[in-house]
């Protein structure tokens, strides 16, 4: 009886977690070669982005966008990304949870 009762929690704990999840976006292949799929940057140089906050996230890429942080690589990474696309990247980025580094 306990054991059921501790599933059942532990379900109903785990289900919110799995629904918030964002769907893939299409374009996070070119992100992940520096950034990592989830999040955990891939070269030197390339910030972690797993678990940012999202309105830091959407203003970052938002800025790389329009010009107003002037970064080559990054401004040529993102080309001209609609509002939703950006949007979907940012959540995508927010919601992965970051790996500690190995010591
Ligand atoms: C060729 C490697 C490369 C690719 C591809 C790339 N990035 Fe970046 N990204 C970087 C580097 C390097 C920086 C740091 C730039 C700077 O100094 O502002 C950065 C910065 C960022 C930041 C700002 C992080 C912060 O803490 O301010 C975000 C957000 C970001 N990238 C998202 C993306 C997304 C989304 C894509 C795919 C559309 C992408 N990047 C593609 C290398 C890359």
């Amino acid at each position: 009886m306990r054991t059921v009762l501790i599933a059942a929690l532990s379900l109903a704990a785990a289900a919110p977690l799995r629904a918030e999840m964002p769907p893939k976006p299409a374009r996070l292949g070119l992100c992940a070669a520096c950034h990592g799929e989830h999040g955990m940057a891939q070269i030197p140089g390339a910030p972690n982005l797993a678990g940012q906050r999202l309105d830091y996230l959407r203003e970052a890429l938002k800025q790389y966008r329009d010009g107003r942080r002037n970064v080559a690589l990054m401004k040529a990474a993102i080309g001209p990304i609609s509002d939703a696309e950006l949007d979907e990247l940012a959540r995508w980025y927010s919601a992965q949870t970051p790996v500690a580094p190995r010591p």
